[in-house]
């Protein structure tokens, strides 16, 4: 017996407005789920949650002394990323989702969900989870719902957003909120027993800009499912943003502190997915004189504030985070988060009830569960953790989270980073000459890929701004929304840089130590703020110069900086090229500042080609 309306008036909490109400009963006419239940986002929800999905083995409940209140979760083989090909942006005029995007009509599109959401959740309870993104009645936040067929999402989403009664209650004084639909895609048959990843072959990630809808379906995983982080706080947030004239960004937010003054800067980077948010918001410095703290490590949405500099937030309130590669060594920080309270998915279990993944700090052990669920040993010749395996972990968990991470109003940005995987050309960082050319950088990111979403792992591919998966309208008007940002806030707009912590030598290993080292990087960035550091006209920017940077320490000479900051004139004449087509696809939205950069970049190519 599905749930009626009665049910869904007697299941929600007295608050709920009429609104909410009218549209939760649509949804559960729809897909008819055997029950319904509000998420009020307390203890006792995750612990009853939590307890149900061991008892039908989708968690695995770790070691209590090793790993108190986490779980490890095991997806099927074919739900372990964000599915760009299956991701769509409906809205009435194809040329408003751009060349970048996969455009549907939104008519038809609707047509097509309410077939495949009809009857999907039968046999399954309908959670409704409101949730804040942002501090819970920040000047900059925003609210949803996300309905779900999914105890795994509402776990999830209790960690990475602010979830359930307080988000209820502001949605109740009349505040907007978006809707946010998702379903597994797996009805059960009256009597058929679930499995341990419920899903559907065939998937559908949707996003209505015009009427600021998500609806999702098929997928159990990550971004594809968890609506408040990817579909809402991006490609929504994205097209709200530009109508508003605020940004939301795929960028880590951190705090640097300058320990003999006090003196605070903010810096957020744009990498693209599995490229070193993380690891860069938790950095720990190599070299004396900082502090850094984190703010957040995926997304920021930044606004003007009354003093005309941009304000940033974190939308999140945990980080879901790329397992393998984390360790001690790499990423302390991280690793001290996910201690306790949080969900592992698609990592390896060990013997004695823990985790383990490639790049951890313990060797491998002779015996694990592999994210397949099957035994694993070291000369199994597969990987124990998937790629893209993830932990799920609160941010307010970290011990070096910025004691202002959630300040409603956000923190000043000082400057902002663009980075991507590039084994060649791209040298470790260029500052800006002016602000156009700051997007033109953000422009031309391009990056190796990752397994953070389906395709040819290690394949260059363009990734501008690091919003190519996350741009929910034209990928050209919104480099022209950054123009104009630019514009508005004048030479209190934050500096742009350039950074790659991947070029590789001859031998194909990485010629930039990273992780802490970044920390030199940052550091030759606030003392040009600082007006204390000088640079060098190059062919890509402003780069540092050799006896003003901090290589204390490292290994690394005068030869082998000039490796770091090479230019191959006739390498960046075909980067120029590939650009140049590139741009061509996105017609007259592209801003003419774009053509006028790349003209400007050629110039410098010449220029250098001639004093060769
Ligand atoms: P999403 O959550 O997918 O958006 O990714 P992210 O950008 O937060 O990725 P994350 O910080 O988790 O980085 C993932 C991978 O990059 C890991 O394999 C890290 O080991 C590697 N990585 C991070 N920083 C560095 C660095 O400075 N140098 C090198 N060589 N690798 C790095
Ligand atoms: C990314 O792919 O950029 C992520 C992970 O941050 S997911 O939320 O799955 O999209
Ligand atoms: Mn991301």
């Amino acid at each position: 017996m599905s749930v009626t309306e009665q049910d869904v008036r007697g299941a929600a909490p007295s608050n709920t407005p009429e609104d909410v109400l009218t549209w939760v009963v649509g949804i559960a006419a729809l897909t008819t789920p055997d029950a319904i239940e509000f998420s009020d986002g307390s203890q006792e929800e995750w612990d009853r949650l939590t307890t149900l999905m061991v008892d039908t083995g989708m968690f695995v409940r770790l070691n209590a002394d090793k790993r108190p209140n986490s779980f490890l979760a095991r997806s099927l083989p074919s739900d372990v990323a964000r599915v760009e090909s299956r991701t769509f942006i409906c809205c009435e005029k194809e040329e408003d989702a751009g060349p970048t995007n996969h455009w549907a009509d939104p008519k038809a599109m609707k047509a097509t969900l309410k077939e495949k959401f009809s009857g999907t959740m039968k046999g399954r309870t309908m959670y409704v989870v409101p949730f804040s993104m942002g501090p819970l009645g920040g000047p900059i936040s925003q609210l949803g719902i996300e309905i779900t067929d999914s105890p795994y999402v509402v776990t999830n989403m209790r960690i990475m957003t602010r979830m359930g009664k307080p988000a209820l209650d502001l949605i109740a004084e009349g505040k907007p909120w978006v809707p946010a639909v998702h379903s597994v895609g797996k009805p059960l048959a009256e009597g058929e027993a679930d499995t341990e990843w419920p899903c559907n072959d065939e998937k559908y990630i949707t996003h209505f800009p015009e009427t600021n809808e998500i609806w999702s379906y098929g997928s159990g995983y990550g971004g594809n499912a968890l609506l408040g982080k990817k579909c809402f706080a991006l490609r929504i947030a994205s097209t709200m943003a530009h109508r508003d004239g605020w940004m939301a960004e795929h960028m880590l937010i951190l705090r640097l502190t300058r320990e003999s003054t006090g003196q605070q800067f903010h810096v957020t980077a744009a990498f693209p997915s599995a490229c070193g948010k993380t690891n860069l918001a938790m950095l720990r410095p190599t070299i004396p004189g900082y502090k850094v703290e984190t703010v957040g490590d995926d997304i920021a949405w930044m606004r003007p504030g009354s003093d005309g500099r941009l304000y940033a937030i974190n939308p999140e309130a945990g980080f879901f985070g790329v397992a393998p590669g984390t360790s001690y060594d790499t990423n302390p920080m991280a690793m001290e988060t996910m201690k306790s309270n949080t969900i592992f998915t698609n990592v390896a279990l060990t013997d004695d009830g823990d985790v383990w993944w490639e790049g951890i700090d313990a060797p491998a052990p002779a015996h694990l569960i592999d994210w397949h669920g099957n035994d694993w040993s070291p000369d199994s010749g597969e990987k124990a953790a998937h790629p893209n395996s993830r932990f799920t972990t609160p941010a307010k968990q970290c011990p070096i989270i910025c004691p202002d991470w959630e300040a409603p109003q956000g923190v000043p940005v000082d400057a902002v980073l663009f980075g991507g995987r590039r084994a060649t050309n791209v040298p470790l960082v260029a500052e800006q000459y002016e602000p156009a050319h700051g997007v033109f950088i953000g422009a031309t990111v391009a990056s190796e890929q990752t397994a953070a979403a389906e395709g040819a792992v290690g394949a260059l591919r363009h990734d501008p701004f690091a919003m190519l998966p996350f741009c929910g309208y034209n990928m050209a008007d919104y480099w022209g929304h950054w123009l104009e940002m630019q514009a508005k806030l004048g030479d209190k707009f934050p500096k742009v840089y350039q950074v790659n912590w991947f070029r590789k030598d001859e031998d194909g290993k990485f010629m930039w130590p990273g992780y802490g080292d970044n920390s030199r990087v940052l550091d030759w960035i606030v003392r040009r703020a600082a007006g204390e550091a000088s640079s060098i006209d190059g062919v890509t920017g402003r780069y540092p110069k050799f006896e003003e940077f901090n290589l204390d320490g490292l290994d690394i000479d005068q030869a082998k900086w000039d490796e770091l900051f090479a230019i191959d004139p006739d390498a960046w004449t075909a980067e120029t090229d590939d650009a140049e087509q590139y741009f061509s696809q996105f017609g007259d939205h592209l801003p003419r500042e774009i053509t006028e950069q790349l003209g400007k970049l050629r110039e410098r190519i010449a220029a250098a080609k001639a004093a060769a």
